[in-house]
């Protein structure tokens, strides 16, 4: 079971003065239970592909296959597709519309075949997960949330289907810490429970701690995919495509040049806290025994 594009180009109203070209022949091929990282310069096609995937946008040429099957077959169970496919967008306070925050959390369930009691049940899972308690913020309208707030709330939205895969379009920017690292926790867990994650990021720090797989786009075409540490390591490629180095990476370095001995591979925070005990540990070791 995968997400599959085949050949995707997309241009932005093509013939008229307003064309802009987003897309050069995409083909990518994301699979069940993966934790995906996509990054690259503003403007490069990110939001674009993504859109693309979930059917959102229909692509000027190219093919979009979800578990096997061409989403613009003819008869193709579009209901089924939202139930299957969540996708958070760049700013999600724009989806909250609804009167109250529980009816925008149920609405993506509307068309869902479950029972109202196991609907209610994933609602109230859903405002959960995103540390809300139902019962204090369902009845209050969306408007009087703060903006943060409302991000997670549209989140918890996208979360009630309980969607086989999950696209994120920028979900931290504007997070604070602990929040960013509670919010990333919760995919994580989520993927562990067998969700499928796509996430868009210009955070390197955190798409070194979150992605199994990394692909970065330029100009409309991938430029970079593997395993994210791969793909961080290839600082040349890397910087090329407007890829910072994570904090972690950086304080790896600088400690690799003050001679302390930290693995050239370190990329996220909790691999160079592994680094950083055991290279203390050590030495403490070696100060005890003398
Ligand atoms: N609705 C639209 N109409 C016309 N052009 C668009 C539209 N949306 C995006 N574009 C153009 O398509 C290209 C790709 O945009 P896209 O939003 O996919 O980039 P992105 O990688 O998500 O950028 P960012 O990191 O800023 O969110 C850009 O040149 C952009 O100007
Ligand atoms: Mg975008």
């Amino acid at each position: 079971m995968s997400i599959e594009l085949k050949n995707i180009t997309h241009i932005y109203e093509p013939g008229t003065p307003f064309e802009a070209a987003a897309l050069n022949n995409v083909s990518l091929e994301i699979r069940e239970g993966e934790k995906i990282g996509l990054m690259g310069r503003t403007g490069c096609g990110k939001s674009t592909l993504i859109q693309i995937m979930a059917g959102l946008i229909k692509p000027l040429n190219g093919n979009v296959i979800i578990d096997g099957i061409d989403i613009d077959e003819e008869g193709y169970d579009r209901t089924g597709l939202r139930q299957k496919l969540g996708i958070v967008f760049q700013y999600p306070e724009v989806q909250l519309f609804e009167t109250t925050a529980y009816k925008d959390v149920a609405f993506g369930l509307k068309y869902s075949d479950l029972t109202p009691e196991e609907k209610d049940e994933n609602i109230r899972w859903a405002f959960e997960i995103t540390g809300f308690d139902p019962d204090k913020v369902g009845s209050k309208s969306p408007l009087e949330l703060s903006g943060g707030e409302k991000r997670r709330l549209a989140i918890a939205g996208v979360l009630a289907v309980r969607p086989k895969y999950l696209i994120l379009d920028e979900p931290i920017a504007g997070l604070d810490p602990v929040a960013r690292e509670k919010f990333l926790k919760l995919l994580r867990d989520l993927n562990e429970e067998g969700m499928t994650i796509i996430m868009i990021s210009h955070n390197a720090d955190a798409i070194a701690g979150f992605a199994d797989r990394t692909i970065v786009m330029s100009n409309g075409r991938i430029e970079i995919e593997g395993d994210t540490k791969t793909v961080f390591m290839d600082r040349p490629k890397a910087d090329e495509a407007g890829i910072s180095v994570s904090t972690a990476g950086r304080i790896a370095g600088m400690l690799r040049d003050r001679g302390i001995d930290v693995s050239e591979d370190v990329m996220s925070e909790s691999e160079l806290l592994k680094e950083l005990c055991v290279h203390f540990n050590n030495d403490n070791r070696s100060e005890d025994q003398t």
